[in-house]
C-alpha cells in the first residue's frame, strides 16, 4: 500500500507523517506532496518518497498519484489567505485531487475537514448527521470551501471518500495553543473551545485510512473535554485579563462536537481526553 500525503509542511501534516512511517507494516509506503522539493528532504530521510506539486496545478497531480492506493489530504490554505486563495486550495484543488485521485484508480481517500462546517450550533455536541447551518463567529470562506469540498468529494463515484473533521489541534510546540490568546481576549471566561491534540489527529486519521467498509462516512476527531477560555489563559500560563467577565457567549454550543461515532465505530480514545493531560505528560 502506497499513501500520498499532502499538506506535510504545515502543522499537522509534519507530525503525521513520521507516525504514519512509524506504524507501517512491512510493503507500506508513504509519498508526501511538497510544493518545494527541498521542503520534502526531511521526511525523505526519515524513508518518505517526496513528490512536487500544487492542488492548484492539475498536472503536477497525476504524476504525484502514480501507483498510489489511498489518499490523506491535509493541505489547505486559511490562515490569513483571501478567499479566492481559500477557495482555490480547499475546495477547488481537493476536489482536482479526488478527481484525479479517481481516474488513477486510488482506493482510498481521506479528506481532512473541519467542525467550522456546522457553522451554528444547537444547544448539544455537533454529530456527523448535522447539516451545515451557516453562521457563527468563525463561519466564512473557510468552512464554506472545506464544506463544499466534503460535498463534492462525496459525490465521486467510485472513490471511497473517509471525511476526518478536527477541531483546535494543539500540542507537541505547535504555536497554535499560544496564538490563540490573540482572539481569547474577546471571549466570554466559560466560551469553551473544542480540541484534539496531534496525537490523537493522527491516531484518528489512520483509523479513517486503515478501516474497512466506511466508504462515505464522516467522523468527528476530537478530545473529550473542551476547554474554557479561562483554562486557555492558564494553559498559556498568562494571567486571565480583568476584564474578560464583561464579554458573554452567544452559542455555548459552536464547535463543540461529539467524539461518540469514532469511539464506536473506529475503537477511537484520545491519548490525550483533554489538554490538562497533554500538559501533564509534557506534550504541549
Ligand atoms: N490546525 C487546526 O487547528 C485545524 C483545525 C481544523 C481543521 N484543520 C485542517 O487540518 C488541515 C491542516 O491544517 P494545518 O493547521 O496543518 O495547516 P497549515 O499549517 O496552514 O498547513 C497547510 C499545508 O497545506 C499546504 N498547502 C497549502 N496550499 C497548498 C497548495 N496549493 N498545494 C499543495 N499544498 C498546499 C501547505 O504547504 P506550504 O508549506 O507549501 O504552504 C501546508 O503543508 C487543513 O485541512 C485544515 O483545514 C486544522
Amino acid at each position: 500500500m502506497l499513501t500520498l500525503v499532502t499538506g506535510t509542511t504545515g502543522q499537522v501534516g509534519r507530525r503525521f507523517v513520521p507516525r504514519l512511517l512509524d506504524r507501517s507494516q512491512p510493503g507500506e509506503q508513504v509519498r508526501v506532496l511538497v510544493r518545494d522539493a527541498a521542503r520534502g528532504a526531511r521526511f525523505a530521510e526519515l524513508g518518505a518518497q517526496v513528490a512536487v506539486g500544487d492542488l492548484r496545478d492539475e498536472a503536477t497531480l497525476g504524476e504525484a498519484l502514480a501507483g498510489v492506493d489511498a489518499v490523506v489530504n491535509i493541505a489547505a490554505s486559511f490562515r490569513g489567505v483571501p478567499d479566492d486563495e481559500a477557495w482555490a486550495v480547499n475546495r477547488d484543488g481537493a476536489v482536482a485531487l479526488g478527481r484525479a485521485a479517481q481516474a488513477s484508480g486510488v482506493e482510498r481517500f481521506v479528506q481532512v475537514s473541519t467542525n467550522n462546517v456546522y457553522g451554528t450550533g444547537r444547544g448539544r455536541p455537533l454529530t456527523e448527521e448535522d447539516e451545515s447551518r451557516p453562521g457563527g463567529q468563525l463561519w466564512g470562506a473557510y468552512p464554506e470551501s472545506k464544506a463544499e469540498a466534503e460535498r463534492e468529494l462525496l459525490a465521486l463515484k467510485g472513490l471511497d471518500v473517509r471525511i476526518g473533521r478536527l477541531p483546535f489541534v494543539y500540542g507537541e510546540g505547535d504555536p497554535h495553543l499560544a496564538d490563540v490568546l490573540k482572539w481569547a481576549g474577546r471571549w466570554a471566561p466559560h466560551q469553551r473551545l473544542q480540541m484534539a491534540h496531534h496525537a490523537d489527529v493522527a491516531q484518528g486519521l489512520m483509523r479513517l485510512l486503515y478501516a474497512p467498509g466506511i466508504a462515505g462516512r464522516i467522523y468527528n476527531i476530537a478530545d473529550d473535554a473542551p476547554v474554557t477560555t479561562v483554562e486557555l489563559y492558564q494553559l498559556n500560563g498568562v494571567e486571565v485579563p480583568a476584564g474578560l467577565h464583561a464579554f458573554t457567549d452567544p452559542d455555548p454550543w459552536f464547535g463543540i462536537i461529539s467524539n461518540q461515532r469514532i469511539r464506536r465505530e473506529l475503537g477511537f480514545r484520545p491519548i490525550y481526553p483533554s489538554a490538562w493531560t497533554a500538559r501533564d505528560a509534557g506534550a504541549l
